[in-house]
C-alpha cells in the first residue's frame, strides 16, 4: 500500500492543464491508480485526481461505498478510474451543493453545477465508456474533472459567503438556502 501526498490550494500543479495519458495500459499507470486508491480510501475522499498527487495526467477515481451514501445522503457508486474523461452538459439547468476537496482541507463550498452530463473516457483495459450522469454522480464527476483543467471547486463559487469552514456546516444544514443537506 501507498500512501501519496496530496497537493494542497496554492500548489502550481493544481491550477495546470493536466496532460492526457497515451496509453492506459502502461503498468506506470496501473500502479498509479493503485496508489490514488490507497490515498483515497486513507482520507475517506469520495474522488481523487492524478493531479492532487503530483501527477499531471488526466486521471481521475471515484467511488462512494454504503457507509459514505448514508453519511452523506447519496447514491452508492462503485469504483470508478476515467481516463482522459470528456464531459459535455446535457441540459442547462443546475443545482448548488456542498463540495469539499482533499486539496481544500477543513473547508466547505456551496457549488453550482449541471444537473445532467454525459461523460466520455477510457478504461484501464483501454476501453472507451460512455456514461450519462446525474445528481451527485455528476457533481462528482465535474468535481474531478476540473481538477485536470486546473480548476479547485472556490473558483466555482457564486458567493463568497458560500466559503465556509467544515465545522460550522452545521449551522447551513437545512437553512432555507440549501436544497439538500451538507455533504463533503
Ligand atoms: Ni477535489
Amino acid at each position: 500500500m501507498s500512501i501519496l501526498k496530496i497537493a494542497r490550494m496554492g500548489h502550481p500543479i493544481l491550477r495546470e492543464r493536466a496532460n492526457e495519458i497515451a496509453d492506459p495500459q502502461q503498468a506506470q499507470i496501473q500502479t498509479l491508480v493503485q496508489h490514488m486508491l490507497d490515498t483515497m480510501i486513507d482520507a475517506n475522499g469520495l474522488g481523487l485526481a492524478a493531479p492532487q498527487v503530483h501527477v499531471s495526467k488526466r486521471l481521475v477515481i471515484f467511488s462512494i461505498t454504503e457507509e459514505q451514501a448514508e453519511y452523506y445522503d447519496c447514491e452508492i457508486m462503485p469504483l470508478s478510474v476515467l481516463i482522459n474523461p470528456v464531459l459535455e452538459p446535457l441540459s442547462d439547468d443546475t443545482n448548488t451543493d456542498w463540495e469539499g476537496c482533499l486539496s481544500v482541507p477543513g473547508l466547505r463550498g456551496r457549488v453550482p453545477r449541471y444537473d445532467h452530463i454525459g461523460y466520455r473516457s477510457i478504461s484501464l483495459e483501454g476501453k472507451v465508456c460512455e456514461r450519462e450522469a446525474r445528481g451527485w454522480h455528476a457533481r462528482v464527476v465535474q468535481h474531478e474533472c476540473d481538477h485536470l483543467d486546473g480548476i479547485l471547486y472556490p473558483q466555482r463559487i457564486e458567493n463568497l459567503s458560500d466559503l465556509i469552514f467544515e465545522s460550522e456546516i452545521k449551522h447551513h444544514i437545512g437553512s432555507p438556502d440549501d436544497n439538500e443537506v451538507a455533504r463533503k
